[in-house]
């Protein structure tokens, strides 16, 4: 049984009301969110927790019931033609991801968990195989963990040493001082394309070229810029770039790893199994090739194949509008919150995506989020898997909200007449 996808995209009709001057139907594209028609606590769900995970649209969640409806079998394995029907998609996904991320060929996209293994994966793949005693990683105070601890563990692995970009007061990546700690020693590179826990926009670009300068390989944690701003591999000229499925409207447990055709040709396997050989015996085995060579065992077919339709999705409503309605958000939030008695918003770069991370001096962020909570409003609290940054701004905790692109005005407005009455009960 064939279906038509369909993606039900709020984009612009001329003859629509609501259509604002970045070109997207916002109030269409929310409808498209079945999650955010609820009310919770008594209230209208505001949901402002997107940089943990954001909801999915009808088209993905049809593409994955349509797969087990339809279509499930393994892939890669069966003549039959249900077999042959789920490769097709597997693989039409990848192709999705690759016009997404602006690769040059299909092959240098793997299916992987999530962006934590996709960092892992290069980590013990790539720089487990070229690091020594004296060999430097360079990575940034701004990092997510999942872009630290396989740094720590490979340089413990191999004897080579932890280099920390340190950040400023407004939690950008001080870019003199990255540079200036690059040098013949570095062998990698990895830094995040924009901060979780503070929405900073690195200058990617101008650190890759630094980096490969500097003769480093440059690997990207892109998990929160995925589903935000426009993404062009090529043009950032880096080697690696990782993202991960459910921060950009796709499922949980699947995410992408791009890597050079030529680097990924030359790496030994991260995991080995079915799927990853062309021939075993006794005495040898010989790989797959490339991406095949880095997807050991039945992979998570449905949601590659999620996560294709959400790449999609976020296409055809248009990363550039996406972005420009974004910073509006940003702009709004900012300023909004900026007038809330006793609230300082942490991190304040000059590029940001849409995160305001705050605190409300002499309120436990914990006790923020709860209140909030009261009020039908989801936002993160905690360190945000980031505790360098925390403690570069000398607390250990924020209350963070994370828009997306269903996320409107009036729930600014929500949010912060909640923390009005944090502030207030909170005398
Ligand atoms: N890394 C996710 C976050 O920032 C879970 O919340």
């Amino acid at each position: 049984m064939e279906h038509e996808q369909n993606i039900g995209i709020g984009l612009t009709h001329d003859e629509t009301s609501s259509i604002d001057h970045t070109g997207l139907d916002f109030a269409s594209v929310r409808a498209d969110f079945p999650i955010l028609q609820q009310q919770v606590n008594g209230h209208p769900l505001v949901y402002l927790d997107n940089a943990a995970t954001a909801q999915k649209p009808n088209c993905v969640i049809d593409a994955i019931q349509r797969h087990y409806e339809c279509d499930n079998a393994n892939i890669h394995r069966g003549v039959h033609a249900l077999s042959v029907r789920s490769t097709e998609r597997y693989e039409q996904a990848r192709l999705k991801l690759q016009q997404f991320l602006g690769a040059e060929r299909v092959e240098e996209l793997i299916f992987v968990r999530s962006a934590t293994e996709a960092i892992n994966l290069v980590a013990q793949t790539y720089a487990r195989n070229c690091l020594s005693t004296g060999d430097e990683v360079l990575i940034t105070e701004l990092e997510h963990h999942s872009n630290i601890v396989p740094w720590q563990l490979v340089c413990e692995q191999t004897g080579a040493k932890l280099r920390i970009a340190p950040i400023n007061d407004a939690g950008e990546v001080i870019y003199d001082e990255f540079v200036n700690i690059l040098s013949a020693k570095t062998k990698i590179a990895s830094f995040s394309h924009v901060s979780n826990a503070l929405g900073t926009i690195n200058p990617v670009r101008e650190m890759t070229t630094a980096a490969h300068e500097a003769g480093a390989v440059v690997m990207i944690d892109g998990a929160q810029a995925a589903p935000h701003i426009p993404i062009d591999v090529q043009e950032i000229g880096c080697d690696f770039y990782a993202i991960t499925g459910h921060k950009m409207f796709g499922p949980t447990g699947i995410g992408v790893l791009y890597g050079r055709y030529d680097l990924l040709n030359a790496l030994p396997p991260y995991q080995t199994g079915g799927d990853m050989i062309l021939s075993v015996s006794f005495d040898k085995t010989v790989y797959n090739e490339v991406p095949y060579k880095f997807e050991a065992g039945t992979p998570n077919i449905s949601g590659a194949i999620g996560l294709g339709m959400a790449a999609d999705y976020l296409m055809k409503l248009g990363m550039d509008r996406v972005l420009a309605y974004e910073n509006e958000l940003l702009s709004y939030a900012t300023s909004t919150l900026s007038n809330i008695p006793n609230i300082r918003i942490i991190g304040t770069a000059a590029h940001k995506a849409a995160v305001v991370s705050f605190i409300v001096e002499g309120v436990h962020a914990h006790d923020v989020g709860t209140i909030l909570d009261n009020a039908g409003i989801a936002v993160r609290t905690g360190h945000h898997c980031a505790q360098p940054v925390m403690a570069h701004f000398g607390i250990e905790a924020t209350a963070r909200a994370s828009m997306a692109a269903y996320n409107t005005m009036k729930e600014i407005d929500s949010l912060a007449e909640a923390i009005r009455e944090v502030v207030e009960v909170f005398g």
